[in-house]
């Protein structure tokens, strides 16, 4: 194995938009989405969470208190848990001021709106399970979510979405349930366990701390369920050189809070 990493690959990574375009817009909301399309982002990656009455939603803490204005609107609600809340509490909630007043009135989106903003033929999503431990049954919601939503039809499923997970059982279900569906771990499981995670993950996305030449060959070198080589998405990169060193060490993708940069000088 060289020790030494060969020059960035000409083709580049791709970029996904980490949260929508989040250093530029709240995280997570319709916002970020639209300033992700209005830079021509394809991918973005959100997260996808559960109410108290059953409807997914897109947020990624399991609390409300970071994103949302939930302790002055609900302040006897401690801990304020995603969990805890109907949708029509949540929807009360301005998911924007904390990130600047412009966006007062932002609202935690419904998975649903959220796939209906995005552009079916030309954007793709990259959908994290977030806490699914939290939430029974979220990955055959999330998944009939999609379907009812016209993304698990072939154009989507060859290449416009992967549902991603720290969870090894919530893939694992995920692909037990529709083994179509592309899958990213989150996480760098040891060279030696790789295997195991290829038999229900097609992506190992790793913290970028822990990319290496020689990881990212090893992971290469596997095939996932369809056979074809596991691939590598690194988070989370929001400089250049980070970015520059990814791709020269091999990395199929990089998740970033700054799209526009990132794709700039990567590609
Ligand atoms: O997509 C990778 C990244 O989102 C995982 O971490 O905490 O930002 O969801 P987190
Ligand atoms: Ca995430």
């Amino acid at each position: 194995m060289p020790a030494q990493a060969a020059p960035a690959d000409p083709s580049s990574p791709t970029v996904f938009a980490h949260r929508g375009a989040s250093t530029e817009a709240p995280e997570n909301t319709l916002a970020a989405v639209r300033r992700a399309h209005e830079q021509h982002i394809k991918w973005i990656e959100n997260d996808v969470q559960r109410t108290k009455d059953g409807a997914l939603v897109v947020i990624h803490d399991a609390t409300l208190s970071r994103t949302t204005d939930v302790e002055q609107v609900f302040p006897d609600r401690s801990p304020w848990r995603v969990a805890d809340f109907t949708l029509a509490e949540i929807r009360r909630l301005d998911a924007g001021s904390w990130f600047a007043p412009r966006f007062r009135g932002e609202r935690v989106p419904t998975l649903q709106e959220y796939l209906t903003l995005l552009d079916r033929d030309q954007q793709g999503l990259l959908l994290e399970l977030k806490q699914p431990e939290l939430y029974p049954g979220v990955e055959k919601q999330t998944v009939d979510a999609l379907e009812k939503a016209g993304w698990l039809d072939q154009a989507h499923l060859a290449g416009r979405l992967v549902i991603q997970s720290f969870s090894a059982d919530a893939l694992r279900r995920t692909h037990e349930l529709r083994p179509a569906v592309v899958t990213g771990f989150l996480g760098s499981p040891p060279v030696s366990r790789l295997k195991e995670y290829a038999a229900f993950a097609d992506q190992i996305n790793p913290d970028e701390k822990d990319v290496t030449y020689a990881y990212v060959q090893a992971v290469h070198s596997v095939d996932g369920p369809d056979g074809k080589p596991l691939r590598v998405n690194a988070w989370t990169v929001d400089d250049l050189t980070t970015a520059v060193r990814m791709a020269a060490l091999g990395a199929d993708g990089i998740i970033t809070n700054r799209p526009d940069v990132i794709r700039n000088g990567v590609q």
